[in-house]
């Protein structure tokens, strides 16, 4: 955990005991009642994944929060690659169910699940759910440093600590529940759901506020935060760059796949919680193709000059591009004026931009 300080925690801090006090009239009954026809019309929802929307609908806007949060972070993730997150966020809020073992399933699997623990985890905090609030388990008690150094004082919890297990259990409950049958498939989507909610884990830090003469750190309390999205995309995004192949195994006397072991020509090993992991192999991404969930290059921008995955040439898969000329526009010269407005004006240029043939 990384040490930060702020100096906003007091407020932070009373606003989610306020919102706990208040929070405690159970689910308002117009969303009770709204729920069950919602739910039971809400696309590409897997069958207990609806029962769990009909008895939790106050979870269901984090949920849904979630997992917007999870997509546009995909897309961010990969807006220079040829699979751009297509196949995450189309059809239904929580992505069409993705059918093949690759690599982008397993980080869409992966980047999800962690948007859904993260956005509950925050939901909580800030008193939207019912059942759950910040954690205060280990407020007041005494925390000792344990390398003690000489100026390195111990600090109390303080604060609201965020509940990450309850986000981590609900996107558990809610997320897992979409695999239904025990195939290769669905071993695969389990471990990287659960690698997802793990990073998010790993990545909760420690917001500390020294109280003390002047700003003298006399007596420190701290307590724990989510991460900034963004740290957890860049974190997946690596472990996609490094995941493992896999295959599914059947167990002594089972008719079904019950575990995944690494894809190696000898030695017998399960992937480690820590790695994302993928079936088979990736298409190129080149050309639509609906079986491996591809939807081509065809019209993506590119960079004529760069040398990477949005160059013209990798990007484009050798068909080459079109160059056309736009006129981009933005905000510009900006002042700031006491007190509290900003004022701008528009410049634009005209620049040439690359489409993919
Ligand atoms: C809490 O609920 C309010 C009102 O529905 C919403 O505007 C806000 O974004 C929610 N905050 C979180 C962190 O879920
Ligand atoms: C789509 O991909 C599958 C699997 O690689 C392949 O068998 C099929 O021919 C492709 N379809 C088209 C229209 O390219
Ligand atoms: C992703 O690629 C598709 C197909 O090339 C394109 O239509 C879409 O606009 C792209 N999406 C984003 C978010 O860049
Ligand atoms: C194109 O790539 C070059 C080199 O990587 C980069 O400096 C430039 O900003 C990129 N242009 C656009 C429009 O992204």
């Amino acid at each position: 955990m990384r040490l930060t300080l702020s100096s906003l925690d007091l407020s932070h801090a009373c606003f989610c005991i306020g919102l706990l006090l208040l929070g405690d009239g159970g689910v308002p009954s117009v969303l009770a009642l709204g729920a069950s026809i919602i739910c039971s019309r809400m696309p590409g929802l897997a069958p207990r994944q609806r029962a769990f929307c009909q008895t939790r609908p106050d979870a269901m806007v984090a949920i849904g929060m979630g997992a917007h949060m999870g997509t546009e972070e995909c897309h961010f993730q990969f807006q220079h690659s040829r699979w751009n997150c297509t196949a995450l966020g189309e059809r239904t809020l929580f992505g069409q169910e993705l059918k093949v073992g690759s690599r982008e399933t397993a980080f869409s699997y992966a980047i999800l699940s962690a948007g859904i623990a993260y956005a509950v985890t925050n939901a909580c905090s800030y008193g939207n759910l019912t059942d759950c609030g910040c954690d205060y388990s280990k407020r007041g008690h005494y925390h000792e440093e344990e390398e003690e150094e000489e100026e390195e004082q111990g600090w109390r919890w303080g604060g609201c600590s965020v509940n990450a297990e309850h986000g981590i259990r609900l996107s558990r409950e809610f997320l897992d529940a979409r695999e239904v049958k025990r195939s290769a498939l669905a071993l695969m989507n389990l471990h990287n759901n659960e690698l997802g909610r793990k990073m998010l884990e790993t990545f909760l830090r420690l917001e500390c506020k020294c109280h003390g003469v002047s700003g003298s750190c006399t007596m420190k309390t701290c307590w724990v935060t989510l991460p900034i999205f963004r740290e957890l995309g860049f974190a997946l995004k690596e472990k996609y760059n490094t995941a493992v192949m896999v295959e599914a195994v059947r167990g002594r006397r089972q008719l079904q796949p019950t575990f995944l072991r690494l894809k190696l020509p000898q030695g017998y090993q399960k992937p480690a919680e820590t790695d994302l992991v993928f079936l088979e192999a990736s298409p190129n991404f080149c050309e639509a193709n609906s079986t491996t969930g591809s939807a081509g290059t065809q019209g993506r921008l590119c960079n004529r000059t760069s040398s990477h995955e949005d160059s013209c040439e990798m990007l484009c898969c050798g068909r080459g591009y079109s160059t056309f000329r736009y006129t981009r526009s933005w905000q510009c010269h900006c002042k700031f004026h006491w007190c509290c407005h900003v004022t701008c004006s528009t410049c634009s240029e005209s620049t040439l931009a690359h489409t993919c043939n």
